[in-house]
């Protein structure tokens, strides 16, 4: 914990470089088990935004835990520390004037909860979107064979097998990926973005 430090500002503010943008910062944070089709979403959602001319970019779990987090495994206290940094991260690019969207488990309640917060004392909307898909669905698809793998024991604290995964009780949207198909999915966030006034 740093102590005897103090906060700096700058003479650029986000309203200067959102001006320059021509656009605001947000975070769209999708949560939901293994399978349940965040990345495919984010994926569709993100090239949405774009061909809109949205400047977007992408924070996803896997890929995250290649670099910045390489040192986080799965217990619960670092899945905390993944969300707490994944958010930070988010609430920069919000600042800059990105609009990013976010795939990751994150599990459990008070860690969304605290992204929410560090977003809202930034002043950076924060959007939680449930990819909500049944847990046989998510085990059925098991596209990287981990479902399989925890059933046999061979990966311990697996989402939905052996660790919780505490749903949204009000997210802002909620998706199911097993109802609609994927453009669907990625549409539904961004007619909400618009209601919103968050893209145009
Ligand atoms: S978390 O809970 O938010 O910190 O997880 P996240 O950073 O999104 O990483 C999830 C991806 O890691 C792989 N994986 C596991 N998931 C859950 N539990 C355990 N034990 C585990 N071990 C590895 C898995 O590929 C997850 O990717 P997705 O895209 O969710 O399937």
């Amino acid at each position: 914990m740093a102590t005897n430090i103090v906060w700096h500002d700058g003479a650029i503010k986000k309203e200067h470089r959102y001006t320059m943008l021509k656009q605001k910062g947000a975070t769209v944070w999708l949560t939901g088990l293994s399978g349940s089709g965040k990345s495919t979403v984010s994926v569709a959602l993100e090239q949405m935004m774009f061909k809109k001319g949205y400047l977007v970019y992408r924070l996803d779990g896997d890929n995250i835990r290649f670099g910045l987090n390489s040192n986080l495994g799965f217990s619960a206290a670092d899945r905390k520390e993944n969300i707490r940094r994944i958010s930070e991260v988010a609430k920069l690019m919000g600042d800059i004037g990105v609009i990013s969207t976010s795939a990751f488990i994150s599990p459990y309640i008070a860690d969304r909860v605290v992204a929410r917060e560090i977003h809202k004392k930034a002043g950076i909307p924060f959007v939680e979107v449930h990819v909500d898909v049944p847990l046989s669905v998510a085990e059925q698809r098991d596209p990287k064979g981990l479902y399989k793998k925890a059933r046999k024991g061979e990966i311990k604290n697996f989402t939905g097998i052996d660790d919780p995964y505490e749903a949204p009780i009000r997210p802002e949207v909620k998706i199911d990926t097993s109802q609609l198909s994927v453009n669907e999915c990625a549409k539904a966030i961004l007619d909400y973005l618009v209601a919103e006034g968050i893209i145009q």
